[in-house]
């Protein structure tokens, strides 16, 4: 279980966290959400001791972040940074053994080995494996890095957006992925998402940030509401269930509500959070 405590932080004056207490159990996947500039990635680098906190406590089972051995962080504990300053002059393969490093010290095992190739597999990234990685495109490099926090094989596994730069597609193999490592290896999983859709799917848990403070949390049902949503996001959302999901539509303003008949499986509720039951226009579309 990841303990934070009480954890305060300033950059200069600005409060970019403010006494966020926080328990994430194991074997779960937490997504945490909220705005640009609410504190998410700042939490994410004082939980994995990038950053010190002005204040607070950060425990993983044990061991007090602030004063456990690098190692034996890094051997419980892997980090996917929002920016990665990773030279471009690395092949993938040799990206991805650096996940295993903490082990070895640079001298591959066969498990080792073995760990790589399992994780280059797992994200489609054998045909890439001797390129460089200013060779690749950005989700590409993307599914390289996260390849490398996989090979580092930890308990735990912290990943700020990592579904930036990926195609729909690898987004939702990456989510099927990590529920999987969560479902069937016990992992815990904590992500920073901006596709509330992608968390109220695939998600035990939601953590709700604003301003720097953690402002609501709960199941994928308790944060998909309407009025929970406007409150994180300062924006209206409809929420619809969907055969059980809860989905927020927010491509447009005053979504159009009700999946269509070119959207819509026989059996599909339709519903939104108040119960009312929606039927849009059928879509009209344009081939060119
Ligand atoms: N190194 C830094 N120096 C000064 N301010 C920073 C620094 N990093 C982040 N901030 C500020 O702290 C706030 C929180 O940033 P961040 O944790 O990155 O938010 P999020 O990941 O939720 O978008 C923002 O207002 C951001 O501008
Ligand atoms: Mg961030």
């Amino acid at each position: 279980m990841i303990t934070v405590r009480n954890v305060s932080h300033r950059y200069d004056k600005q409060v970019v966290l403010n006494e966020v207490g926080l328990t994430l159990p194991v074997g779960e996947l937490t997504s945490i959400v909220g705005a640009n500039g609410a504190g998410k990635s700042t939490l994410l680098s004082v939980v994995s001791r990038l950053i010190k906190p002005e204040s607070g406590t950060v425990f993983i089972d044990d061991l007090d972040v602030q004063t456990a051995g690098d190692d034996a962080i890094s051997r419980r504990l892997a980090v996917l940074r929002q920016d990665n300053r990773i030279s471009a002059r690395l092949t993938v393969v040799d990206l991805v053994r650096f996940g295993r490093f903490p082990y070895s010290k640079g001298r591959l095992t066969p498990e080792d080995h073995r760990l790589v190739d399992e994780a280059l597999d797992y994200l489609d990234l054998q045909p890439f494996r001797d390129r460089f990685l200013d060779q690749l495109s950005g989700g590409q490099r993307q599914r390289a890095y996260i390849a490398m926090i996989l090979a580092q094989d930890t308990d735990y596994i912290l990943l700020d957006e990592p579904l930036n730069n990926l195609d729909m597609k690898h987004s939702s193999s990456m989510m099927t992925l990590l529920r999987r490592a969560a479902d069937e290896l016990g992992k815990t999983i904590v992500l920073v998402l901006h596709d509330i859709n992608f968390a109220s799917c695939y998600s035990d848990h939601i953590v709700a940030m604003r301003d720097g403070e953690v402002i609501v949390q709960g199941t994928p049902t308790q944060i998909m509401r309407r009025d929970v949503l406007r409150e994180v996001f300062d924006m209206d959302i409809h929420v619809q269930d969907l055969n059980g999901v809860r989905l927020g539509i927010f491509w447009t303003t005053g979504a159009p509500v009700g999946p269509g008949p070119l959207a819509a499986e026989a059996g599909d509720t339709t519903r939104d959070e108040d119960g009312a039951r929606r039927v849009a226009e059928p879509a009209s579309i344009t081939i060119r």
